[in-house]
């Protein structure tokens, strides 16, 4: 399969670096939101004084595209839906001082035809702003309108860095117009000299694409965008596993990285240093470490999710973060909550939730953790 990318960067790229001080203040704002869950302030107990600091407004679980690592290709979750509007302001509403609050469940946030006036309610709230998206319906129209609403952060999940390995991830051959979709929208940004939203490439770490992360790192640079994540991958246990999925543990790169994929990341490491890309992985400083992070025995203690944010789906359901998802079938299992029918106190500090953070302070956590990809998402 090739590889092979162009690895000129455009014209007004080639001697960027400083960055204005509006970039720069975004770029530390961002750094600020990033490891906010892995900080604890207080004794860990099953209810929780304080309130969330972030929320999951899943807008949409509909989707245009087939990845085989996500547990929607194969398995119709809930009833499809986008987040009534009423919906979504009554939940932000009731949290008004929540710092963060991300626009992605399990399906495309772009599909939702007034995404960008959603960003602008939180916005109004000072709340920093971000989702993943699979990038195909980005356009300059609705572009645009995400830079005026003040979006903070822009994640782009293309997973590959050609058209092959890109449809045997994603399902759907929309590698190249999507690569023109980011250009055009960072060339975009430059043209109203918008700092935000930043924007990033992901990549989730199989072995079958790791081979992939060099020239990825370079279409990025090609194409304006400064930062490359490569994200872990979560996987349903062999006897869950879909035919056909990605999300399988033979795929994982954890814990079974070769010295060839090793190098391979540390090939990709160094050219994000010569093109000035910053190169990141789940929660760890550098991919090679993120990598290489071994279970513990209680993998599960160092979850500070419970404690800090809350994830509701389009149809009202509060679940305990966005990986139970990937990590076991099924939503009946870890739903804590309907948000159409209690409030997000009563929730928060109800029976479900309750329990599942005493589980999580054992050594027999609820299903759904023991599976689960720790650190998996920034
Ligand atoms: C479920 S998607 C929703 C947002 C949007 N549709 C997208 O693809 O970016 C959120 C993120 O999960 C990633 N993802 C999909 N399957 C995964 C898996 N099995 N493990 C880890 N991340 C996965 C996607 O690539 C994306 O970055
Ligand atoms: S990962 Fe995102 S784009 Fe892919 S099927 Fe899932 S929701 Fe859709
Ligand atoms: S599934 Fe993972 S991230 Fe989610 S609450 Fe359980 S241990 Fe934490």
């Amino acid at each position: 399969m090739s590889t092979l990318l162009p690895i000129f960067p455009p014209e007004d790229l080639l001697d960027q670096p400083t960055l204005t001080p509006e970039a720069q203040q975004a770029e530390e704002e961002k750094n600020k939101m990033r490891r906010y869950f892995e900080k604890p302030e207080e004794q860990l107990s099953p209810t929780v004084a304080h309130e969330p600091v972030c929320l999951y407004l899943e807008t949409t679980n509909r989707c245009n595209l087939l990845c085989t690592t996500c547990p929607r290709t194969y398995e119709q979750l809930e009833p499809e839906a986008d987040m009534p509007w009423e919906l979504f302001t009554s939940l932000v509403d009731q949290y008004p001082n929540i710092a963060r609050v991300v626009l992605h469940g399990i399906g495309e946030p772009m599909l939702v035809k007034d995404l960008a006036e959603r960003v602008a309610y939180l916005k109004a709230r000072n709340i920093y702003v971000l989702f993943n998206t699979n990038g195909t319906v980005l356009n300059a129209m609705n572009g645009r309108a995400l830079i005026d609403a003040g979006l903070d952060e822009l994640r782009v999940s293309l997973d590959a860095a050609d058209p092959d390995v890109y449809q045997m991830v994603r399902g759907k051959d929309f590698f190249s117009k999507i690569v023109e979709n980011v250009r055009a929208f960072t060339q975009l940004q430059r043209e109203l000299n918008a700092p935000k939203p930043m924007v990033s490439l992901w990549l989730t770490g199989l072995r079958e694409t790791v081979d992939q992360l060099p020239n990825f790192v370079r279409l990025a640079h090609t194409i304006g965008v400064r930062e490359v994540y490569l994200q872990r991958l979560v996987f349903f246990d062999d006897a869950e596993a879909n035919e056909n999925s990605l999300a399988r543990a033979s795929s994982a790169l954890f814990e079974h990285t070769t010295e060839r994929e090793e190098a391979l990341i540390r090939e990709a490491e160094s050219v994000a240093a010569e093109l000035g890309i910053l190169f990141s992985a789940s929660g760890a400083v550098d991919p090679g470490e993120s990598i290489r992070m071994k279970q513990t025995d209680n993998p599960w203690s160092l979850c500070r999710r419970p404690w800090s944010l809350m994830y509701i789906t389009a149809n009202g359901r509060v679940l305990p973060c966005c990986i139970a998802p990937f990590s076991m079938k099924g939503y009946g299992a870890f739903t804590l909550g309907d948000a159409t029918q209690d409030t997000l106190r009563e929730i928060w500090n109800g029976p479900e939730y309750q329990r599942l953070r005493e589980g999580l302070l054992t050594s027999a956590p609820p299903p759904a953790c023991t599976n689960c990809g720790l650190r998996w998402s920034l």
